[in-house]
């Protein structure tokens, strides 16, 4: 990796300083964690598959106008952002009942919701993440009434454009979590997509099996979790040529 100036350093991304002004080179890692940090691991070629993966996605959410800060990939594990201000809110859609959602209501996972349910979640470690309302976003100042509407909107536009494309290789998408920022083109604030789209932050389940391909495998001490990775970017069409023998610690291959 050339050296360059560090800006932030998350779980699984470190964000560099980019080469041109407004923007940033994310740097995707192995490094895996859950339940809030309390569970660390490694799972080996994971940054260099998500890179791959969210290039993918977000390309093709911007094939269908959803504005995003993918600029380029820039090799194995990073790629090329407009540098966005983060609104602090993670958006979580759902399809089918999982996770917290099982959780919290006592629900068997797998049941079909009658409608996509999307929660907000304020973005903060040290308070776990706390589940938000509207209400809080609005009166907190994180975003406007005509923000999250924008947010809105475009969480169930990617969800319903994602729901088809994976069902097109066979997998269901359960839910996902997004996460919005904010540039400025010309003294208008425009909303985008930022982070990541990636088995880190979807839940995936093989259609016929049910069998999930995501980071549950790593939260639940499933196994297989890197053949998981590698199954979804498979279906994708976009295991890097040379397969997946290439993925561990690949941080100079182009
Ligand atoms: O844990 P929960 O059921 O609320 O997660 C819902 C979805 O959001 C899952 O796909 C999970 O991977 C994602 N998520 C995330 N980052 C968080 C919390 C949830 O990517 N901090």
């Amino acid at each position: 990796m050339a050296k360059r100036r560090q800006l932030y350093e998350g779980k699984a991304k470190v964000i560099f300083e980019g080469p041109e002004p407004g923007t940033v080179v994310q740097y995707f890692k192995d490094d895996a964690t859950a339940f809030n940090n309390k569970k660390k691991g490694t799972i080996t070629g994971k940054g260099v598959l998500n890179n791959r993966i969210s290039e993918y996605l977000m390309l093709k959410l911007a094939d269908i106008g959803i504005p995003t800060h993918f600029v380029r990939r820039l090799n194995m594990r990073e790629q090329l952002v407009r540098e966005v201000e983060i609104i602090p809110i993670e958006v979580v859609v759902r399809n089918i009942i999982a996770g917290s959602l099982a959780k919290r209501f006592d629900m068997p996972e797998g049941t079909p919701l009658p409608r996509s349910i999307v929660e907000y979640y304020y973005k903060a470690d040290e308070l776990d993440d706390p589940m938000v309302s509207e209400e809080h976003i609005t009166a907190f100042g994180w975003a406007t009434p005509p923000d999250l509407d924008e947010i809105m909107s475009m969480s169930l536009r990617i969800n319903d454009f994602l729901t088809g494309l994976f069902l097109g290789i066979g997998i269901r998408l359960i839910d996902f979590k997004l996460e919005f920022g904010r540039v400025w083109e010309e003294e208008q604030m425009r909303i985008i997509l930022a982070d990541e789209i990636s088995p880190d932050n979807c839940r995936l389940w093989d259609m016929n099996t049910n069998e999930k391909m995501d980071k549950d495998r790593f939260r639940r001490d499933l196994g297989g979790v890197e053949e998981a990775y590698q199954e979804v970017a498979r279906r994708l069409g976009i295991l890097p040529e040379s397969g997946p023998g290439d993925m561990p610690g690949s941080d100079t291959m182009q």
